[in-house]
């Protein structure tokens, strides 16, 4: 089945349910690990949206990506409790460690992303690799997580 099949069989499937556009959204990730661009002018025509409305909502919300991720998928909890316990600190250093402004590193091998709130607040700060969740992440804590599951 082409990409472009899987997208339209979810369309198909979703488009005369009311509000169906997120669950579309969310079934395309699911199948494709991503929104590619042109699923946008696709469900923007079965919705009768503007292309421009439908890629609004891909954006609005952090949890969908425009572009495949890495092989490792890292996501940092930039929300206030992390903050205050140095998130901003290790967000850079993961920046520089892998070389990127978030986003997936240029050799495909890890998406870094900033998520808010992973409700582990009170173990802060938190980050999720490969969804699994992790507490009190100090900068050896990350480079031994990416590290060891990265390669
Ligand atoms: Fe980071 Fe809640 S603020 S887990």
């Amino acid at each position: 089945e082409s990409q472009q099949q899987i997208i339209q069989t979810i369309v198909d499937g979703k488009k005369h349910l009311p509000g169906g556009l997120l669950p579309m959204l969310h079934d395309i990730q699911d199948a494709l690990g991503h929104i590619p661009a042109p699923a946008l002018g696709l469900i923007a025509q079965e919705l009768n949206l503007s292309r421009a409305e439908v890629h609004g909502v891909v954006t609005f919300y952090h949890f969908f990506r425009h572009e495949p991720a890495g092989k490792q998928v890292v996501q940092i909890c930039r929300a206030e409790a992390c903050q205050s316990m140095g998130a901003d600190k290790l967000w850079e250093h993961a920046c520089s460690r892998l070389n990127t402004q978030g986003g997936t590193t240029a050799d495909g091998a890890v998406t870094l992303e900033p998520v808010y709130c992973l409700g582990l607040c009170s173990s802060s700060p938190a980050m999720v690799v490969d969804e699994q969740l992790h507490a009190r992440v100090d900068t050896v804590k990350f480079d031994r997580l990416v590290a060891a599951t990265g390669s």
